[in-house]
């Protein structure tokens, strides 16, 4: 059940989707979307879509989409839009009335043409797309700490979000990881690639008057609250 107030000139409220939550979270790697979206999957109950954690899970699980991914990831680049896009429909097409959290999707405008087309066809729109903004020197400084849960994928930072059991998972207990492509040229690669071929999609959102700046720098919790009061 979602606990949503909504302000009468939020993004909610405009689309008549008071109580279903439809929104992209985006923005560079260690920007702070994986950390924002379990936030508001507890928060207000839609389901939380990674396209990073299920290509993640297809490559542990070595199944013919993991097997092709692999080599991208671990480079830091884009995994092919075809692959990605049946994923990302794949797992639109099991959402009901909760609603979604987008989160690493889409990164490419073909990403977003396509998800646009797969939301017009079941008469979902996006209510907005939430920009999380946070400088390079910042970025480096997250993704170089970060450690993450391999099953629950709950992500912490040996400084700033620490397990409360050290080197555990606190939600399912889990021995946390080093994500291989949070290696200094991997994470050089991968933010060479959001600059050139992810950001131009945020112009695509501007155009259709959806697109919500966030400064995403600060405390997990003073983010948090300045993205409820964008959604409203
Ligand atoms: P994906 O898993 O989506 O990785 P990403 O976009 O690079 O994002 P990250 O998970 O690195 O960062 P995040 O923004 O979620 O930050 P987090 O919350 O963890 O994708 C991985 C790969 O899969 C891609 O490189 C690509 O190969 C492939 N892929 C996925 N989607 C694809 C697509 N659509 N098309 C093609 N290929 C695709 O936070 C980071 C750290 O910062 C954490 O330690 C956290 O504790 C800390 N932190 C968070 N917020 C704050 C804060 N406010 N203050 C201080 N610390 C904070």
């Amino acid at each position: 059940m979602i606990q949503l107030r909504v302000a009468p000139d939020s993004p909610l409220a405009r689309k008549g989707t008071c109580g279903e939550l439809r929104i992209v979270l985006f923005g560079p790697p260690g920007s702070g979307k994986g950390t924002q979206a379990s936030l508001l999957k507890d928060k207000y109950g839609a389901e939380h879509i990674s396209t990073g954690v299920i290509l993640r899970e297809a490559v542990a699980n070595k199944t013919p989409i993991g097997l092709r991914a692999r080599s991208y990831m671990e480079k830091g680049e884009l995994v092919p839009d075809a692959v990605v896009i049946g994923i990302a429909k794949d797992k639109l097409a099991t959402v009901g009335d909760q609603g979604f959290i987008l989160d690493g999707f889409p990164r490419t405008i073909a990403q977003a043409e396509a998800l646009g087309a797969a939301l017009d066809e079941i008469a979902k729109p996006l209510d907005a797309v939430v920009n999380l903004e946070v400088d390079e020197d910042e970025l480096v400084r997250r993704l170089s700490g970060r450690r993450v849960c391999p099953v629950c994928e709950e992500p912490y930072h040996i400084d700033t979000k620490k397990p409360r059991v050290e080197g555990k998972c606190d939600k399912c207990g889990a021995d946390l990881v080093h994500r291989a492509d949070d290696q200094p040229e991997a994470i050089r690669n991968r933010l060479g690639v959001y600059n050139s071929q992810t950001a131009p999609v945020l112009g695509y959102y501007e155009k259709q008057g959806i697109l919500k700046n966030i400064e995403a720098t600060g405390g997990i919790d003073v983010v948090s609250e300045r993205i409820a009061d964008a959604l409203g």
